[in-house]
C-alpha cells in the first residue's frame, strides 16, 4: 500500500480569506485543512508510479502481470496511463496494462477485477493504482475540495494487510451530479444534489448489503468512506448509524472515522484514491485495530456507481505499513493563493510541432517534456 502526494499545498484558511469566505466554512463545515497542489510536471502517471515505487520490490516486478489504473483525470484519451507506469517502474513485459473510468469509483472496479484475476492465476500479482488530480476551477463552489495524489496497492494471494471478503454489493443510478464533458477542462457539479445522492446511495446499498450478507455495523471495527471532503464521511457514518445503537459501538466507529480522515483533511479529494486514502489513514494511524478486525468500505463515483465491500486485517499488517508518513506532509512547501492559482491551473500549450519543455522537476518521477505531442517522463532515482 503506497501513497504519493505532490510537494506543494495550500492552507485552506488562505483560500477562505482570498475568496471572502468564513474560514470555518471550510475547516469546520467541510473538515478540510489543506489541499495538495500538483505542478504541471506531476500528473496521474508520475504520482501513480511514485506511489507504487514506495513498496515494490524487484521480485514483485517479476510477478506483476496486470496493472490497472483507476482515474478520471487521464492524460490521454487513448493510451492508458498504466502503460507509461509499466515502463517507468520496469515491470516484466508480459503484462496487461489498462485504465478504468467511472468517476471516483474506477479503482474499486479495478480491485474486484484484480481479485478475480488472482483467483484464476494464484501466483501472479496485480498492481492497482488510483490516481487523480481534482480541479474544479478558481472561485467555484468545489474549489475548497480539490486535491491531488495517488494510492497504489499490490493485490495478491495471502495478502499482507487486508484480506478481501466476498460480500460486495453495487448500485448504479443514471444521474448528473458531477460530470466532465470532453470539451471541458473542469467538471460540472450539482454540489448539493451530489451529496444527497451520495448519502442516498450509501443508505440504500447498505440496506441491501445487510440483507444479502446478514451483517451489520456490530460486525465491523471501522467504516471507510469515499471522501470528496472529510465531513461527508462523517455524515455518511451518521446516516447509517441507527438510533439506539450501542454507545460503545458508536464511539468506536466515530473514533475510527476520525482516524480515517486524517490524510484527506490535509490532501483534499483525490477522486479514485479518496476511499483508499481513508483506509490508509486509518491503518497507519490507528493504535487499536488488530488482526482479524473487519473493515467496511463505501466507494462512490458520480454518475453514479457505488459499492460496499469489506476486508479483514491480516496478521502483522502493521509491519507492512509506514509509521512515518507525517514526514512527507512536513516536507511539503506551502503556497500562497497566487502561487497556487498559477501552478495548479497552468495549461500545457505545445508549439505548432507539439513540443513543450518544462522547468526541471527533480522528483522521483516527472513529466520532462512533450515532443511531437508525446509525453516524455523522467525517472530520477534517489
Ligand atoms: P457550498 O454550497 O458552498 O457550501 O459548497 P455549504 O453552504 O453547503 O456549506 C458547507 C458546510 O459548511 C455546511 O455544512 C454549512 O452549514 C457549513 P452542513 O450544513 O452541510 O453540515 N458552514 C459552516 N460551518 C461552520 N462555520 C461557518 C460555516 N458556513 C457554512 N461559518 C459543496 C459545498 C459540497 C456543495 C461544494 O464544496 C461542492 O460542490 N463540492 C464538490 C462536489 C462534492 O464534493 N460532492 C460530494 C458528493 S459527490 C462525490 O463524492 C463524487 C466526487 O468525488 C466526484 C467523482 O465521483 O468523480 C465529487
Amino acid at each position: 500500500f503506497g501513497l504519493a502526494i505532490p510537494e506543494y499545498f495550500l492552507d485552506i484558511e488562505d483560500l477562505a480569506v482570498a475568496r471572502n469566505e468564513n474560514a470555518n466554512k471550510f475547516s469546520k463545515g467541510l473538515l478540510q485543512l489543506e489541499m495538495s497542489v500538483a505542478p504541471v510536471t506531476q500528473d496521474i502517471v508520475t504520482l501513480g508510479a511514485t506511489a507504487a515505487h514506495e513498496f515494490l520490490t524487484e521480485e514483485d516486478k517479476k510477478k506483476i502481470d496486470m496493472i490497472i489504473i483507476g482515474t478520471e483525470t487521464g492524460v490521454d484519451q487513448s493510451k492508458s496511463a498504466s502503460v507509461f507506469i509499466h515502463n517507468l517502474l520496469g515491470i516484466q513485459p508480459f503484462a496487461r496494462s489498462v485504465e478504468i473510468k467511472e468517476a471516483c469509483y474506477g479503482a474499486t472496479a479495478g480491485l474486484d477485477f484484480a481479485k478475480n484475476h488472482i483467483l484464476r492465476n494464484p501466483d501472479s500479482y496485480v498492481l492497482l493504482i488510483a490516481s487523480d488530480i481534482a480541479k474544479y476551477g478558481i472561485g467555484t463552489s468545489g474549489e475548497s475540495t480539490q486535491g491531488a495524489g495517488s494510492c497504489a496497492m499490490l493485490i495478491k494471494k495471502d495478502p499482507n494487510i487486508l484480506i478481501l471478503n466476498d460480500d460486495n454489493v453495487c448500485q448504479t443510478r443514471d444521474i448528473m451530479d458531477f460530470w466532465r464533458p470532453n470539451y471541458s477542462p473542469y467538471p460540472y457539479v450539482d454540489g448539493h444534489f451530489s451529496t444527497k445522492q451520495y448519502l442516498e446511495c450509501l443508505e440504500t446499498t447498505w440496506e441491501e448489503y445487510r440483507k444479502r450478507n446478514n451483517k451489520d455495523l456490530k460486525d465491523f471495527e471501522a467504516f471507510c468512506f469515499h471522501l470528496p471532503f472529510p465531513k461527508l464521511g462523517l455524515k455518511g457514518l451518521q446516516s447509517i448509524v441507527p438510533k439506539g445503537i450501542d454507545k460503545n459501538l458508536k464511539e468506536k466507529l466515530l473514533e475510527n472515522l476520525h482516524t480515517s480522515i486524517i490524510y484527506s483533511r490535509r490532501i483534499g479529494n483525490i477522486y479514485t484514491g479518496s476511499l483508499y486514502l481513508g483506509l490508509l489513514s486509518l491503518l497507519e494511524n490507528s493504535t487499536t485495530l488488530k488482526a482479524g478486525d473487519n473493515i467496511a468500505l463505501f466507494s462512490y463515483g458520480s454518475g453514479a456507481v457505488c459499492e460496499i465491500f469489506s476486508g479483514t486485517l491480516a496478521e502483522n499488517f502493521k509491519n507492512h505499513l509506514r509509521n512515518n508518513r507525517n514526514e512527507d506532509f512536513e516536507k511539503r512547501k506551502r503556497l500562497s493563493v497566487e502561487q497556487y492559482e498559477k501552478m495548479f491551473f497552468e495549461e500545457i500549450s505545445p508549439d505548432e510541432n507539439g513540443n513543450v519543455e518544462f522547468k526541471n522537476d527533480d522528483s522521483l518521477f516527472s513529466l520532462k517534456k512533450i515532443e511531437e505531442h508525446k509525453r516524455i517522463y523522467k525517472y530520477n532515482p534517489k
